[in-house]
């Protein structure tokens, strides 16, 4: 048997690529960043071809380290941003644009349109999701009115859609020569045009943002055998896994029950709840989803509350401020103080998300005084991080009707321990993180290594989870409120503010 196996985790600022042994645990990891482009407020982009390429050297770098041949590896799972969109040509597998990154909000105006006929909620029965500036479909529609020639090809079949995990798969197994053209039900579910119970891309959505079905990728499940490697860096490995990122994280921390959750602090903050093979929609914000699908078994849903800008602020206050070098040190800024000095930090950089779905809303500093420092300031940006967490736990405890016991939590502001404190604090529950942190990778793997039973199954997978840390809550119920009420006064601040 193959030693290992593969999974590449195209996140939002880097690409890596980890190897897994038969413990799910790490053998070795190739990792590197790709620039952020802003060409004008709230565009955010990313060249897909320098992702393409990171990807390749990522894969080398993970190979070199384990001294790993590609015959050492079993297979090759996918994990990625979700619904960053790329549009590319099926024959020179030249990008006609720049991918449209999750957090652009270019489609505010067709945001608002779609709100004025007929409400931002009149795709949530068919695709769990409101209208928004986060999924593709209208990043799709964007493209399709504004960058020239491009209808004219997609009507012709001759330019492609797809998500990361589709423009690297189609790149892995021969690009322009033979390469295919698939994406996941996990992927596909956050695009918007496809219809949650068909799983299938839905006529009425495409319709309705005016999307030529011919540019579209099949839709399969998370783990089966699309096809294989044809690049000679990991020359006739099977790709076995797609998952989006979010979908993975909850596959790696094993929640395959109903009622199970994790939350990964990053970019942003997902906390996603597994609720079986029922469909919940919900009714406090937030989205519906797929969790994810293993062959031919059942379908399983989740909830999910996504949150745009937690460990995004983080950097935005080393980049744009300058207040600290290195974004871990954000903690040390904020242990110089006791508590946040009345000052709220509302990060919405994007808008809001879960579970307010305000595409008018933009980032406020509220409760100034003089009496505030930069050490508040640093407090108030992690505090926002655990009461946007908050706000989406309890929206899904509403949904769900189950009270969380315990939260599992991954992602790398994990190791802020002031932050997963003070979350454990406001949410008068434990807060659990696993011993493989690298949840994300580790749910790609395990999909990709299910396909091709290099693991057997479930059962197999959980006994791989262990406990790393456990934060215990331990704030009195009176300070906890009224934190929380400060905070839900200063997101009332960020409001129209695009009026
Ligand atoms: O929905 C966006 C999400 O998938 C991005 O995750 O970890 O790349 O910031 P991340």
């Amino acid at each position: 048997m193959s030693k290992y196996i593969a999974a590449i985790d195209q996140g939002t600022t880097s690409t890596r690529c980890i190897l897994f042994n038969h413990q799910g645990n790490i053998v070795s990891v190739g990792q590197k960043e790709h620039e952020q482009i802003y060409p004008q407020p709230g565009w955010v982009e990313h060249n897909p071809e320098e992702i393409w390429k990171n990807t390749l050297e990522v894969i080398a770098i993970s190979r070199i380290k384990a001294s790993a041949t590609a015959a050492d590896i079993a297979a090759i799972g996918i994990t990625n941003q979700r619904e960053t969109t790329v549009v590319w040509n099926r024959r020179t597998g030249k990008p006609y644009y720049n991918a449209l990154v999750w957090q652009d909000t270019r489609t505010t105006d067709l945001v608002s349109k779609y709100e004025k006929e007929g409400g931002l909620n009149q795709f949530r029965d068919k695709t769990g999701l409101p209208v928004s500036t986060y999924f593709s479909g209208l990043k799709l529609k964007w493209l399709l009115e504004n960058v020239e020639g491009l209808r004219g090809d997609a009507e012709k079949g001759e330019a492609l859609f797809g998500n990361i995990d589709t423009f690297l798969i189609w790149n892995l197994t021969g690009g322009g020569h033979g390469g295919i053209h698939v994406t996941d039900v996990t992927n596909a579910s956050r695009t918007q045009l496809m219809n949650l119970r068909t799983l299938q891309w839905d006529q009425e959505m495409l319709d309705a943002y005016n999307i030529p079905s011919l540019m579209l990728p099949e839709i399969k499940s998370s783990s089966e055998v699309y096809g294989t490697v044809s690049n000679e860096v990991l020359p006739g490995v099977p790709v076995a896994g797609i998952l989006g990122d979010q979908h993975a994280a909850l596959v790696g921390q094993t929640c395959f029950e109903p009622g199970m959750a994790k939350n990964t602090y990053g970019t942003g903050c997902f906390l996603v709840m597994n609720t079986g093979t029922e469909l919940k929609m919900s009714e406090n914000g937030l989205l519906t989803t797929i969790a994810y699908k293993f062959g031919n078994e059942p379908v399983q849903y989740a909830l999910e509350g996504s949150v745009a800008v937690t460990g995004a602020l983080v950097q935005w206050v080393r980049d744009n401020l300058g207040l600290i070098k290195k974004s871990s040190d954000i903690e040390s800024l904020a242990k110089t103080v006791e508590d946040n000095g009345g000052a709220y930090f509302v990060p919405a950089f994007s808008g809001l998300y879960a579970p307010y779905w305000r595409n008018d809303a933009r980032g406020v500093i509220a409760g100034l005084t003089r009496y505030v420092t930069k050490g508040h300031i640093a407090r108030a940006v992690l505090e926002a991080t655990a009461y946007q967490t908050l706000d989406v736990v309890n929206a899904m405890e509403q949904d769900s009707g189950i009270k969380l016991s315990s939260l599992r939590v991954d992602g790398g502001m994990v190791l802020n321990q002031l932050l997963m404190k003070f979350q454990a604090d406001m949410l008068n529950t434990q807060v659990v993180s696993p011993a493989v942190a690298e949840t994300t990778a580790l749910g790609a793997a395990y999909a990709a290594g299910l396909a091709v039973g290099y693991w057997k199954n479930t059962d197999e997978l959980k006994s791989n989870w262990a406990i790393a840390h456990t934060w215990n809550p331990d704030m009195e119920g009176e300070k906890r409120d009224a934190l929380y009420r400060g905070w839900q006064k200063a997101v009332t601040k960020s409001y129209a503010w695009m009026d």
